[in-house]
């Protein structure tokens, strides 16, 4: 059984010291890539949110996006120049210091997933591959039900993991877990699970899950 406690710490632990030690697309990005490779995996998938968001924004109607895991923010500022309101946070003070200094328009703060909280609701929740690293199941679910509670109804929850049926564990800070884990946390929620879309780039066989909110 793992500690819980020693995980959360050593997974905080290890993204300071690569966002630390890496630039600013590899350090959340993928890091075995070269830096045009994370360019293209980065640009392919913004180009993605865009297409699952809609591309009706502008700054007299933009969409008010929260990036939970914003790493050193990459998406968040892609969102904010396509005109949307764009709130982020990561628990890595490393990774956060670094998007603030990038400035760009999104609003950061340093807070863990299950943590966040906001006086209003957001059109679209984003977590771009942060679910796959929280190791327990317990923070992992709680993390889900804080984030689903911070969509509006209609909007839509946007999580990343593979479409896979079985739990995948894949070294010692990635477990890949089904859709069925997804839904059964969500749908009692209200947010019925609409599209899935892979990444498609190379390999890599994970892909933004969209959940939309009905209630
Ligand atoms: C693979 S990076 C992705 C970063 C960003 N979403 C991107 O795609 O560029 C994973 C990020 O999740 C953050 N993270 C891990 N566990 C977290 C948690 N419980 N709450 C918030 N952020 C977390 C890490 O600090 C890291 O920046």
């Amino acid at each position: 059984m793992p500690d819980a406690a020693t995980d959360t710490d050593r997974t905080r632990a290890y993204w300071d010291t690569r966002h630390r030690e890496h630039d600013d697309l590899a350090s959340g990005g993928h890091i075995g890539l070269d830096r045009a490779g994370n360019e293209i995996f980065y640009a392919l998938r913004l180009g993605a949110l865009l297409d699952l968001t809609g591309d009706l924004s502008g700054p007299e109607a933009p969409l008010f996006v929260l990036d939970a895991g914003c790493g050193k923010g990459h998406f968040a500022r892609g969102l904010a120049r396509c005109g949307h309101r764009v709130d982020a946070f990561d628990t890595s003070e490393e990774a956060v210091a670094h998007a603030r200094a990038e400035g760009g328009g999104p609003r950061y703060a340093v807070a863990a997933l299950d943590q966040w909280r906001s006086a209003w609701p957001y059109d679209v929740v984003l977590c771009v591959d942060v679910l796959f690293h929280v190791l327990d199941d317990a923070e992992w679910a709680r993390a889900l039900h804080n984030l689903a509670s911070l969509v509006r109804i209609t909007g839509q929850l946007i999580v990343t993991d593979e479409n896979t049926r079985h739990r995948v564990p894949r070294g010692g800070y990635i477990v890949h877990r089904p859709l069925a884990e997804y839904r059964a946390h969500l749908e009692p929620l209200g947010l019925r699970h609409t599209a899935f879309r892979p990444y498609g780039f190379r390999e890599n066989e994970v892909g933004f899950h969209v959940f939309t909110r009905s209630r």
